[in-house]
């Protein structure tokens, strides 16, 4: 059975235009992106486009060189006009991330990028969450419940897999967390005894049926193109067993979804 994530996405964009509706100052997202390749070029283009439907003002920033986006940075982070900042990943390998990502007010940080946000997660503070990891939990707790049950996270990012463990963790969900990675014996016999599975390895089709019990709750992180189609992380079968979110329209629409609520709701608080 497929998860419907496009309604949970549609909920969020509600309550995104009530704010903006609310908010006396005209909300604006400005992304940043060093060298972007065409997939990149093609995410921002279709953020732009999602903002501005929503009445959300857009200005897309692409740089050559990192000492202007920098500069750019520190003044848009002090700009009261800006609600949103953005900064496309991965930045090239010679950038030192954690500086750059540094440089965003934590206040505007819609992603979740700055460790000052991530620090906040582990006093159980999700405002700024990273945002596809607030997006696996906001599917989460509208399809099952969390309390006591099995989840098991393959991947451990800093943006997906390690946040969602915190987040699952917090103790009004109370999951019982176990996170895998490479080096994990006994994948196969861990995500099979789970309720709940969180795949964000990057690899297509990484988790099969085999790999699930009856009725688990599965939810797809992975975004890969294998000839010319983007796929998911998960077998397509496995929705025959489980409860699967769709790739794509699966938790790639709830994290856009989620972006530009908190744009709206920073906005609306007049920040
Ligand atoms: N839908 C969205 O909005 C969204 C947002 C972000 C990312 N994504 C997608 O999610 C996927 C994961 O991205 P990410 O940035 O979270 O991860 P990442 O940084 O690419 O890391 C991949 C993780 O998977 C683990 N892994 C790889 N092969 C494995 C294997 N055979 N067995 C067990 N673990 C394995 C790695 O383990 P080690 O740590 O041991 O190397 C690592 O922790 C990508 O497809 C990405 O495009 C989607």
């Amino acid at each position: 059975m497929l998860i419907d994530c496009k309604s949970l996405a549609k909920k969020i964009e509600e309550e995104t235009v009530e704010l903006l509706k609310n908010s006396k100052k005209q909300a604006k997202l400005v992304s940043y992106a060093l060298n972007p390749d065409p997939s990149t070029v093609s995410y921002l283009k279709s953020q732009q486009k999602k903002a501005q439907t929503l009445g959300i003002e857009y200005v897309m920033k692409i740089f050559d060189n990192s000492q202007e986006l920098v500069e750019n940075l520190k003044k848009d982070s002090q700009d009261e006009t800006v609600h949103g900042i953005f900064v496309a990943h991965p930045l090239p390998k010679d950038i030192d991330e954690l500086s750059v990502v540094s440089l965003i007010n934590p206040e505007k940080d819609i992603e979740g990028r700055n460790p000052v946000n991530l620090g906040r997660l582990f006093f159980g503070i999700e405002d700024f969450a990273p945002c596809t990891a607030a997006a696996v939990v906001e599917i989460l707790t509208s399809t099952t419940s969390l309390e006591g049950k099995k989840a098991v996270i393959v991947g451990r990012s800093v943006t997906v897999g390690q946040p969602v463990a915190v987040m699952l963790l917090r103790k009004d969900r109370s999951a019982t967390v176990t996170v895998c990675h490479t080096k994990t014996k006994n994948l196969v016999e861990l995500t099979k005894s789970a309720d709940i599975v969180v795949v964000a390895v990057g690899k297509p089709y990484f988790l099969t049926p085999e790999m699930v019990k009856e009725e688990a709750v599965v939810v797809d992180v992975g975004i890969n193109v294998v000839e010319g189609k983007v796929v998911g992380d998960v077998h397509p079968d496995v929705e025959k067993k489980a409860f699967l979110t769709p790739v794509p329209g699966g938790v790639g629409v709830v994290t856009t979804s989620i972006l530009m609520y908190r744009v709206a709701r920073n906005a609306f608080r007049g920040g």
